[in-house]
């Protein structure tokens, strides 16, 4: 039987690109659902990078270095369950970029963080640097700025109905996205010890020991 290219030991090297996209799209999402204000011009300045950086990523995927390729880690649910048994049996294998299981975690985070991009661009119609000059309006206690904004059909109550549902989805897939991210370093850990080798350390340095 042909050797399988996807297995092997994992890469020496996870790239620049990878490495600066990860961690980016970590503090971007970290910010966002933490520490600034839904909607706001940093919200949304901040959301701006997520996706420079997701489309940064996702291009990587297809001409990038082979272990940052998409065919490197394709999407195999039954492939991720017999990775999840081999490691309760303690014979997990190596694999040069994701394994399997990691690998479905990872799309799934890039599918919820699209979901929140695209529902965060629809909510908003103005550029960061508009929503904060009206911000700095409505501070300085003038409050006739926020008539006529994206959302000035107040009375037209079908729109207004459909901006409150892409709302709903866009925190629903941030809160996803926040509990898929616990699940995928706890995800990390667990296969660090099974396979005795620490994963966070490529992902900072590039290098493996
Ligand atoms: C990258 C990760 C992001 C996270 C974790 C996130 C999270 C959130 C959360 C939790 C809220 C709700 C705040 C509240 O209850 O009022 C919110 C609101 C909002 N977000 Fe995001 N967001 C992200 C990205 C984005 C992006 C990329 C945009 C647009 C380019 C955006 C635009 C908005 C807008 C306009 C609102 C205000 C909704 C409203 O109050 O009507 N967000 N976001
Ligand atoms: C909101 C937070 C986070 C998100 C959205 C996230 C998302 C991702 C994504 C999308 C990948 C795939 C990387 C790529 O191929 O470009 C990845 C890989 C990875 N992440 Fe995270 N991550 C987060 C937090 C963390 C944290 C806090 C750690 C460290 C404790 C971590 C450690 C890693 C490691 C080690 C890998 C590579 C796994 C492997 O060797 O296959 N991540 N993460």
């Amino acid at each position: 039987m042909a050797a399988d290219p996807r297995h092997g030991p994992a890469p020496d090297l996870w790239d620049p690109l990878v490495r600066t996209s990860h961690w980016g799209i970590a503090l971007v999402v970290l910010a966002n659902a933490v520490f600034t204000k839904g909607g706001s011009s940093v919200h949304v300045a901040i959301g701006w990078i997520g996706i420079a950086l997701l489309v940064l990523r996702l291009a990587w995927g297809l001409v990038g270095a082979p272990e940052a390729r998409f065919g490197a880690f394709p999407p195999q649910p039954r492939a991720a369950i017999a990775h999840l048994r081999s490691l309760w049996s303690g014979k997990p294998g190596h694999y040069r970029s994701h394994n399997p299981a990691g690998a479905m975690m990872v799309y799934a985070l890039w599918i919820s963080l699209a979901v929140v991009i695209a529902t965060g661009l629809a909510m908003t119609t103005d550029s960061p640097a508009t929503i904060a000059d009206r911000e700095a309006i409505v501070t300085s206690g003038d409050w006739s700025t926020l008539a006529g904004t994206s959302d000035a059909g107040d009375d037209d109550a079908q729109d207004e109905h459909a901006r409150k549902w892409v709302k709903e989805v866009h925190e629903m897939a941030a809160n996803l996205m926040l509990a898929l991210a616990v699940l995928h370093v706890a995800g990390v850990m667990v296969e660090s010890r099974a396979l005795r080798r620490n994963l966070v350390m490529p992902m900072i340095f590039g290098r493996r020991k």
